[in-house]
């Protein structure tokens, strides 16, 4: 049979992995997927040959829209990134019946409805497994090994980056900024590096995850966003002392009044298995009725690890090529038309439970103020302490750990606590989540 052919648009760093991963285990993968598979055409605008294996066997072209009009390419690669002009490229593949693969987690978090409208129009497949904790197959896990389950919520650490930088700051005290370049020089961030460190590139992936999760249109204006670059290295100290690490989770849960979905810095407790993902990696852990809680382990980003994923939907694409395309596993993991119409809660309707470090005057009653107006709010204090001063000071943190509480709730405490004269600077407020 006739080799499947490639058009891969991007020689990056996942780019480049591709091609190498595909030419390297070239015989593995045919014989996984009943034939060759082979780049026949590539685009890039710079690349460095010495890096890439068997790219002499491969036309080379400067415009990506040469490759998705080229008439003898099968499945498209999209590993160009970003909204622009991806998006445009991934509409063109589909219109000239070409199946797509991407990693582009933006991409679909952003315009996932409408190319995968346009995709069961023609027939085609956009297979995304690599736009989700780089190569962990959650995607493959959630549409197919948890079928069978109604899911209740996903957590994850879905931000090689930013698990990169707060494991740092935690481990080895080292600052922020440093430790974001060497991410960066490692080919872990986004291009844009707020993306990394300000949640969005987490948001894109869990507004991924929610959808296949709960069979809901991808809604990522509705993510409840917050990154990790205010978090200072003494709440990762305080946080220890009460039992916890400070990851950035992806939070998605079904509830009785909608799906929460959000992202942002959370204290678990240091003995789930999940709090102590460090490094790059990602974890995500998956509640299923059934099933009960799963935890799926891996690396979240890099060029081999990024490239695993693709090129395992390259397999599963060449399979499917004969299929009928209405009997191909769903693109959200539900039928298109039983895509449900549930609310995405807002922040201030979802509950947890908090960390909060005040800074108050060190004199008598402060603390009993504080607790005043959290019992008055229904808000019950789990652990709290406080700090010695430091010397000449007259100012003390304040930390404590709260029950559970709705954030509504919880934003009109801190107002009223905030605007106590012996309260000085605005409280850090941190969201808790014990998993269990
Ligand atoms: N910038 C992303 C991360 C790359 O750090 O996880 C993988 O999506």
């Amino acid at each position: 049979m006739e080799p499947v052919k490639v058009g891969l648009l991007g020689l990056g760093t996942v780019g480049g992995g591709t091609l190498n991963v595909l030419v390297r285990n070239a015989e593995e993968i045919a014989r996984r997927a009943g034939r060759g598979i082979i780049v026949s055409h590539a685009a890039a605008r710079e690349y460095d040959p010495s890096l890439l294996d068997g790219i002499d066997q491969v036309e080379v072209s400067d415009d990506a829209f040469e490759v998705v009009k080229n008439p003898d390419i099968d499945i498209v690669v999209e590993l160009i990134g970003g909204y622009s002009p991806a998006r445009e490229l991934v509409l063109q593949a589909i219109e000239n019946g070409k199946h797509v693969v991407t990693a582009n987690k933006a991409l679909i978090a952003l315009h996932g409805n409408e190319i995968f409208a346009a995709a069961q129009e023609q027939g085609v497949t956009v297979a995304f497994e690599a736009a989700v904790a780089g190569g962990i197959p959650i995607i493959k896990a959630l549409r197919e090994g948890l079928a069978a389950n109604h899911i209740e919520w996903i957590a994850g650490i879905i931000n090689g980056t930013g698990n990169f930088i707060l494991t740092e700051m935690k481990d080895k005290g080292r600052d922020f900024a440093d430790v974001l370049k060497e991410a960066q020089a490692l080919g872990y961030a986004e291009a844009d590096p707020t993306f990394d460190v300000e949640g969005i590139d987490a948001a894109h992936k869990l507004t991924i995850l929610a959808s296949l999760a709960f069979g809901i249109p991808l809604q990522f204006d509705r993510c409840f966003t917050e990154g990790i670059s205010r978090i200072e290295p003494q709440d990762v100290a305080y946080a220890e002392q009460f039992g916890y690490r400070i990851k950035h989770l992806g939070v998605t849960r079904k509830t009785d009044e909608g799906v929460e979905l959000r992202v942002h810095p959370t204290l678990i407790p240091e003995r789930r298995l999940i709090a102590n993902v460090n490094g790059v990696m990602n974890a995500v852990l998956v509640n299923g009725d059934a099933v009960g809680p799963t935890l799926y382990y891996g690396a979240g980003a890099g060029s081999l690890p990024t490239a695993s994923a693709v090129v395992a939907d390259i397999i599963d694409v060449t399979r499917t090529l004969t299929t009928d395309p209405g009997n191909r596993v769903p693109h959200l993991a539900f039928q298109p038309a039983e895509l449900a119409d549930i609310p995405i809660l807002p922040i201030e309707s979802v509950e947890t439970a908090y960390y909060l470090r005040l800074t108050a005057q060190d004199r008598p009653g402060v603390v009993a103020a504080v607790a005043g107006i959290l019992g008055d709010a229904g808000i019950s204090i789990e652990a709290i302490q406080q700090k010695e001063p430091a010397e000449g000071q007259t100012e003390v943190p304040l930390v404590m750990l709260t029950h559970r509480v709705r954030e509504g709730q919880m934003n009109d405490a801190i107002d009223r606590i905030e605007a106590l004269e012996s309260i000085t600077g605005p409280i850090i407020r941190i969201r808790v989540e014990h998993l269990s």
